[in-house]
């Protein structure tokens, strides 16, 4: 029997992703959502949170990196792993030491390429597209101090035609995302 996990989920903007992992752990036996958090007040992915009944949390640039008080909330939800669905924010080490190789991240191309600070969502493809790349894809890491660089767990690559838009990557990369990183979790979490 696997050890009971209890995710937080940090999101910036739309939280498409976040929604398909409450989707795939809403009847989990081992796996459970139990807090949201978000530095941005306005995020659908807050909304897509309620829906599910998750509790969630706003805090600001000094609460996340200049106090420990999203550290609090995070005990007190008893958190055992933090999953981040289009976060924006660089982790404060306070974070990645209180959970050593429990912080997962996805990004939409294929790590090292495309990759740190300033290199999120829509830039990312734009950059893809421009260089001329034939694919492109996914990367699901674990989270250490500097911008995208913790240990690679996944890659999904799909093809880039040179007729596509960038909105056309995106689409795809999205697909791709959706399709892997709730079973990529599972299986981190289970490892
Ligand atoms: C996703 O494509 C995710 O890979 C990306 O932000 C998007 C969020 O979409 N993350 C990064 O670029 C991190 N560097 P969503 O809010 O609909 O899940």
């Amino acid at each position: 029997m696997n050890q009971p996990a209890r995710l937080a989920v940090f999101l910036s903007g739309n939280g498409s992703n976040a929604e398909a992992i409450f989707n795939h752990f809403k009847n989990h036996s081992t796996i459970k959502v139990v807090l949201v958090l978000s530095n941005n007040p306005g995020a659908v992915g807050l909304e897509r949170a309620h829906k599910f009944n998750i509790p969630t949390r706003v805090f600001t640039r000094q609460q996340f990196r200049e106090s420990e008080e999203v550290m609090g909330w995070l005990k007190d939800a008893g958190v055992t792993h933090v999953v981040l669905a289009g976060f924006l924010w660089l982790v404060p080490s306070n974070l990645i030491e209180t959970f050593p190789q429990r912080i997962i991240n996805i990004h939409p191309a294929l790590l090292p390429k495309y990759g740190g600070k300033g290199m999120y969502g829509m830039k990312v493809h734009e950059a893809v597209k421009n260089a001329g790349e034939t694919e492109t894809g996914i990367t699901i890491h674990e989270v250490d101090e500097r911008y995208d660089q913790g240990r690679i767990l996944f890659q999904g690559k799909c093809p880039v035609h040179s007729t596509y838009t960038t909105q056309q990557i995106a689409e795809q990369v999205q697909r791709l995302e959706h399709a892997h990183y709730p079973r990529v979790i599972e299986r981190w979490v289970n490892r």
